[in-house]
C-alpha cells in the first residue's frame, strides 16, 4: 500500500474559514481523507497553521498550505508505504525543517499525516480507531469519558463569561450513549433554563450556550439548576469542569475578570479557582493560570493537585513541554490536540509519555472544526482518558459524539474511561 498520489482542497470550518482537507491515494486504489481544525484561543507554543494572507478570505486562505501538499510533499511520500506511519511523519517531519512546522504549515503536515493513516487503516479494512491502537501498540483500547461544552464564554462567546468553558461530566454513566443521554438532557434543560429567564438561546462556537454573567460562577449556578431540573444529581450524576483559557485574559502578571471588575495576581487567581472548587462540584480545571507561568503552576498543583489539573496551552501536545511539566509538578493531565504538534506520531509520542508518568491524558476537539471525525478514533485507539468535543449541539461537535456511539455499538468489548 504505497502512496501514489495526494490531492488537497479549501473546505470551511465550523466559524466559516477556509481550512485544509487531504485525500492520500494508494496504488492499490484505495484513499483516505482528513480535515484540519483551528483555534481561536491558540497556545503560543503550537506548531503554526499557514495562512494566506491575502485578500482573499480576510487573509485567512489556505491555498500555499494546499500547495504544499501537492507539490513538495507528494514529490516527497511518493512511493512510501502508508502502513509505515512513524516513516511518514519522519519525513513530513525532515522535509519541514523547522521546529514548528512553519515552513510547509502544520495544518498542510497534519492533513497528510492523518490522510495518509485513514487510507491505510482503509486498505487494512480495519475501523481507524483499530489501526491507530496498532500505531500505538495500545492493548488497552476504552471509550473515553466525555467533558461536555454546554457553556460557551471568553473568545468562543460574544457577551458572556470571562472563562472560557463550563463543562459537565456525566460521571454516573456506564455506557457512552448513556453519556450522551445525560449531556442531551441536561442540554435542553438548560435551554428551558435560559428561555425562561428572558435571554436569548443562541451557542457559541462549541455549541455550548452563551449567557450574560455578572460572576463567573453564574453559569456553574445555572448549570446547577438545569442539572437538577432534569432529575440528575450535581456531585454524583455530573461533576463539572472548566476551562479558564487564563492565557486570554493575563496581561503583565495580571488576571483580568472584567465581568467581576477584578483584576488577580496569580495567587488571588488560584484562590479564586480553590473557592469555585470548594463551591460546586468540580474535578477538573484546564488552563486555570497562563501559558508561560510554570513556577504559579507548581504552586496551583500543590495547592489543588487533588482535583484535574489540565495543560492546554500550557503544553501545547508537545513532548518536550510535557516532559518539563513531569518533572516540575507543574498539572497532572495534558489536553491533546493533533493539531497543536502536527503529526499523528507525534501526539500518540505524547500521550504515551502522559500515560507512562501517571497522567490524565484529553483527547480534544479545536473551537474551529470540520465535519472530519478522527479525533473520536484517536481517543478510542490510545484509550485516552476522557475527550474534549463540545456540546450536545452543532453538527461538527454532534458528530464526534454520534461516532463514538457507533464505536460502541461497534465492539461492545469496549468500556467506558473510569470517571475521575
Ligand atoms: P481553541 O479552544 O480551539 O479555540 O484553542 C479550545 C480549548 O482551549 O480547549
Ligand atoms: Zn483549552
Amino acid at each position: 500500500m504505497k502512496i501514489a498520489s495526494i490531492t488537497a482542497r479549501q473546505i470551511l470550518d465550523s466559524r466559516g474559514e477556509p481550512t485544509i482537507e487531504a485525500d492520500v491515494w494508494l496504488d492499490n486504489g484505495i484513499f483516505g481523507r482528513a480535515a484540519v481544525p483551528a483555534g481561536a484561543s491558540t497556545g503560543t507554543h503550537e506548531a503554526i497553521e499557514l495562512r494566506d494572507g491575502e485578500e482573499a478570505y480576510n487573509g485567512k486562505g489556505v491555498t500555499k498550505a494546499i500547495s504544499n501538499v501537492q507539490g513538495e510533499i507528494l514529490a516527497c511520500l511518493k512511493g512510501v508505504a502508508a502502513d509505515d506511519q512513524f516513516l511518514v511523519d519522519q519525513k513530513l517531519i525532515d522535509l519541514d525543517g523547522t521546529a514548528n512546522k512553519s515552513r510547509l504549515g502544520a495544518n498542510a503536515i497534519l492533513a497528510v499525516s492523518l490522510a495518509a493513516a485513514r487510507a491505510a487503516a482503509n486498505a487494512r479494512g480495519v475501523l481507524f480507531y483499530v489501526h491507530i491502537a496498532d500505531i500505538a501498540s495500545n492493548q488497552h483500547k476504552s471509550l473515553p469519558l466525555p467533558m461536555m461544552n454546554v457553556l460557551n464564554g471568553g473568545r468562543h462567546a460574544s457577551n458572556s463569561a470571562d472563562l472560557q468553558e463550563f463543562m459537565l461530566i456525566p460521571v454516573s454513566a456506564k455506557t457512552y450513549a448513556e453519556a450522551v443521554k445525560i449531556g442531551a438532557e441536561i442540554f435542553q434543560s438548560l435551554k428551558s433554563e435560559i428561555g425562561s429567564s428572558g435571554n436569548t438561546t443562541t451557542v457559541g462556537d462549541e455549541g455550548g450556550f452563551t449567557y450574560p454573567v455578572s460572576k463567573n460562577t453564574d453559569m456553574l449556578d445555572l448549570l446547577t439548576r438545569a442539572t437538577t431540573t432534569a432529575g440528575y444529581r450535581p456531585g454524583e450524576d455530573v461533576c463539572y469542569a472548566i476551562d479558564a483559557a487564563a492565557s486570554e485574559f493575563y496581561h503583565d502578571g495580571i488576571y483580568d475578570l472584567k465581568k467581576e471588575q477584578r483584576q488577580l495576581n496569580p495567587q488571588q487567581m488560584i484562590d479564586y479557582l480553590t473557592d469555585i472548587s470548594n463551591q460546586y462540584p468540580l474535578r477538573s480545571i484546564e488552563d486555570g493560570l497562563a501559558e508561560d507561568s510554570w513556577e504559579d503552576w507548581v504552586t496551583m498543583t500543590n495547592d489543588l493537585g487533588h482535583l484535574q489539573l489540565v495543560g492546554d496551552d500550557l503544553l501545547v501536545t508537545n513532548p518536550q513541554r510535557l516532559q518539563k511539566a513531569i518533572n516540575m509538578k507543574a498539572a497532572n493531565a495534558i489536553l491533546i490536540k493533533l493539531n497543536q504538534i502536527g503529526t499523528l506520531t507525534e501526539t500518540i509520542k505524547t500521550i504515551k509519555l502522559a500515560k507512562a508518568n501517571g497522567w490524565r491524558t484529553i483527547v480534544s476537539h479545536r473551537s474551529g472544526e470540520t465535519e472530519d471525525v478522527s479525533i473520536a478514533h484517536l481517543a478510542v485507539g490510545t484509550g485516552a482518558d476522557q475527550i474534549k468535543t463540545g456540546s450536545l449541539s452543532r453538527s461538527e461537535r454532534t458528530a464526534k459524539h454520534n461516532e463514538l456511539m457507533r464505536i460502541e455499538e461497534a465492539d461492545r468489548s469496549l468500556v467506558l474511561a473510569h470517571p475521575l
